[in-house]
């Protein structure tokens, strides 16, 4: 039986490149993935055994139902790619200018046709369900995977993989977390609200520049003092506006920022602590603000259980030094929401080949992927999914 899956993996390799070179050639931005979602849903449309369907205008999912009575498991790859400019000079280069798949979403839809190729071959040994889904909008608040929720893709799920290309690990490594894997990622907007003035007469003024700057540096407290030193939380004031000459202290300043989080409770402080350092700043010194809050995604959180049967496919596959113990992200996935319908597995396919051209991270210009690891991720997923099948 395993002889038979290698051979498919072997056939497929070659397609699963091409595929994503095609991908790669044509990007399209979140929500507006029309030309990537119709090649996936032709393709699938080639594939014997696959009942394939559109949830969105921008999506494609494609059900596998085995032989054998089963559980069913899903597998998400997201499609979307990012408003930049490609900096390559590849054959496979972007054609349309300022969009760039540079977080490897290509790779990730390749792998996961690669993926439904080889399971729909061997349906007769498919025990269950595999549902393939081919998500839109990753990268652009609110994401694409509510959508797909809405749409029903995972009604009667049990469990779920995704999977995630990553340079800083080199290729043949697969990396694996336990529980929180990336963060949950909010956003806000403050304005604090002074009263403008003469530069020269200060005491006649509340000056809204000198109360942000103090906002800015109790924010800093939130994590350094109040936070338990042994969790996880990031927050960052990225931007501060204010003032338009020397001798005017303005009305008022916006400042905006990023908070990073792994729980409820830590994200749950951390709101409510930007709330009291805003409301004692502000008064202290006879301000007042506005706040907008925005909740983005939540954490991705890996199920242990999951996560270790993806470990065991790994080292039954590879051996224990394919391992890669990571620690997790900041960084955000709207893979979370899945997580919040079913229990699942994010992975990180290592795609770092350090004598060649994958020394960018993902989002950087440069950024482009070892196409060994592509037939690393398939076979991975395959035999991943045939187990969590068994189980
Ligand atoms: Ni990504």
């Amino acid at each position: 039986m395993m002889i038979g899956i290698e051979d498919l993996i072997d056939q497929t390799k070659a397609d699963v490149i091409t595929w994503r070179r095609q991908l790669h050639k044509y990007p399209e931005l979140s929500f507006q993935e029309e030309k990537t979602a119709q090649f996936v849903y032709d393709k699938l449309c080639t594939l014997k055994k696959l009942e394939v369907s559109r949830p969105t205008k921008t999506s494609v999912m494609a059900r596998l139902i085995g032989s054998l009575p089963g559980n069913v498991l899903a597998i998400r790859a997201d499609m979307d790619a990012l408003p930049m400019q490609e900096e390559n000079s590849f054959e496979f280069t972007s054609q349309n200018p300022g969009v760039m798949h540079a977080c490897g979403h290509d790779a990730h839809t390749a792998m996961l046709l690669g993926t439904a190729t080889i399971l729909s071959q061997i349906q007769d040994q498919i025990q269950g369900e595999v549902r393939f889904i081919f998500q839109h909008a990753e990268e652009l608040f609110p994401g694409g995977s509510r959508e797909m929720i809405q749409a029903g893709a995972m009604a009667g799920v049990d469990k779920i993989l995704g999977l995630h290309v990553m340079n800083h690990i080199p290729t043949g490594k697969i990396g694996i977390v336990y529980g929180p894997a990336m963060a949950a990622s909010d956003t806000f907007d403050v304005t604090i609200q002074g009263k403008g003035g003469h530069a020269s007469q200060p005491h006649l003024t509340i000056d809204p520049v000198a109360i942000g700057a103090q906002v800015v540096t109790n924010l800093q407290q939130i994590v350094a003092r109040n936070l338990d030193p042994l969790e996880k939380l990031v927050i960052s004031v990225t931007t501060f506006h204010g003032g338009t000459a020397n001798n005017i202290i303005p009305d008022t300043v916006t400042l905006q920022g990023s908070v990073r989080s792994f729980t409820k409770d830590v994200r749950q402080q951390a709101t409510e602590q930007i709330k009291r350092v805003l409301d004692g700043i502000t008064a202290a010194h006879g301000a007042t603000y506005t706040l907008d809050y925005h909740y983005g995604y939540d954490s991705v959180e890996n199920n242990v259980a999951i996560t270790r049967i993806v470990e065991e496919t790994v080292e039954n596959l590879w051996g224990k030094q394919a391992i890669e113990d990571m620690t997790p992200l900041m960084g955000g996935e709207d893979f979370a929401f899945y997580l919040n319908e079913a229990p699942g597995c994010f992975i990180f396919i290592g795609t770092g080949n350090p004598g060649g051209r994958t020394l960018y991270p993902i989002h950087h210009p440069k950024f482009t992927i070892d196409e060994e690891s592509l037939a690393i991720g398939v076979k991975l997923s395959v035999h991943a999914a045939l187990k969590l099948l068994e189980s």
